[in-house]
């Protein structure tokens, strides 16, 4: 368990209201160097207002997941995606250009990691916000200005009135921030991709835009994905956790178990390099040793074992599928029934 996070306890199994699923979904770079297997053959659900945490490494597939969610794999010339992206009974990876732009800004938003690229800095806030109010919405522009002011008021802008004119180089770090997820509650989407939303910020401000971020999904009903490298992040907000490693989904799980006692041994170690709340001192943080495999070159058995401390000889055979442990949750190790059994934690 986690000292330093409080874990959500609240709702955590995820009902039938399935929002999104995807089906084995696989993305492959072509390049010099070979054909890089960026995400392999990933499958999960999100259901209706759920909040999920996707955690890995830096290189692990995170974004090209979220941006082959959202559409923009297709547009990038060397990408080969195949498998289903279902929202809502749609199949966004066969679905027209004009109907997924729709469903993009609308129904589907996305946070940046990083507000100062990822705001135009010679638009003013005004025409920031209202483009996508006018456009999905059909709102009159003295109406999405009016809307606008609102949203920027939810998100914690003090005289929103009189900021709407500014431009964001006039905001700080975390103010832009909270434009950009008012930029991307506006449209009331139904799902919200936030890609490492608060690296970029100092860890006050992180925390506070992380609870803006829980508070505001609830009250606008929308489902999100928090994309980080970091577990601490995602442990006081996500009901569900997906961890991933080398472009496959290695283990998940309701967040407050998987925590408890992790069902893989990359889960351990993202865990023990979480900083504590009762151990201050960094040089007290462990890393994982080695690391992550080159994605163009895949060893034939398991992604993990060269990191491992549980590697077996069955390890670098063959990987191990993705498969059910307890109720709800999932881990792709030989060595789940050790691990889950609690077997492993001296080793460990
Ligand atoms: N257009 C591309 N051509 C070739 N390889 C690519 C392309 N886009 C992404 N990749 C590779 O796909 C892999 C996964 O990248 P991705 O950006 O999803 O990682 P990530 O988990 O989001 O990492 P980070 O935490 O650093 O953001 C990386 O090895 C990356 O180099
Ligand atoms: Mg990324």
């Amino acid at each position: 368990m986690l000292p330093g996070v409080a874990i959500d306890s609240a709702s955590m199994s995820v009902d039938g209201n399935t929002l999104l699923r995807l089906t084995e979904l696989t993305v492959d770079f072509a390049s010099q160097e070979g054909t890089v297997h960026a995400v392999n053959r990933v499958s999960f659900d999100v259901a209706a207002g759920e909040l999920v945490g996707l955690v890995g490494e830096s290189g692990c597939g995170k974004s090209v997941t979220a941006n082959a969610i959202i559409g923009l794999t297709g547009m990038v010339p060397n990408a080969a995606v195949s498998g289903a992206i279902d929202f809502l009974g749609k199949d966004l990876l066969t679905l027209p250009e004009p109907e997924l732009r729709a469903i993009r800004g609308r129904d589907i938003s996305m946070i940046f990691q990083d507000p100062v690229t990822s705001l135009n800095p010679v638009l003013s806030i005004e025409r920031l916000m209202t483009e996508g109010l006018e456009v999905h919405l059909g709102l009159s522009h003295g109406d999405a200005v009016k809307r606008s002011i609102e949203l920027l008021g939810e998100v914690g802008i003090p005289k929103a009135a009189n900021r709407i004119k500014d431009y964001p180089h006039q905001f700080s770090g975390g103010m832009r921030q909270r434009v950009m997820i008012a930029i991307a509650l506006s449209c009331n989407p139904k799902l919200l991709l936030a890609d490492e939303p608060t690296t970029a910020l100092d860890v006050t401000i992180q925390a506070q835009i992380l609870r803006l971020l829980k508070s505001l999904s609830r009250e606008h009903e929308a489902a999100v994905i928090v994309i980080t490298h970091d577990l601490g992040v995602v442990a006081g907000m996500c009901q569900r956790i997906l961890v991933m490693y080398a472009g496959r989904i290695v283990e998940s799980g309701p967040a407050k178990p998987l925590f408890a006692r992790p069902h893989h041994p990359y889960t351990i170690g993202l865990l023990k390099s979480v900083p504590r709340l009762n151990e201050p001192r960094a040089d007290s943080l462990q890393t994982i040793m080695g690391l992550p495999p080159d994605l163009a070159h895949l060893p034939p058995g398991c992604a993990f074992a060269p990191r491992c401390f549980l590697a077996t000889d069955e390890c670098w055979a063959a990987g191990p599928e993705l498969e059910p442990t307890d109720e709800g949750r999932m881990s792709a190790c030989f060595h789940r029934d050790q691990l889950r059994a609690g077997e492993t934690e001296a080793v460990a």
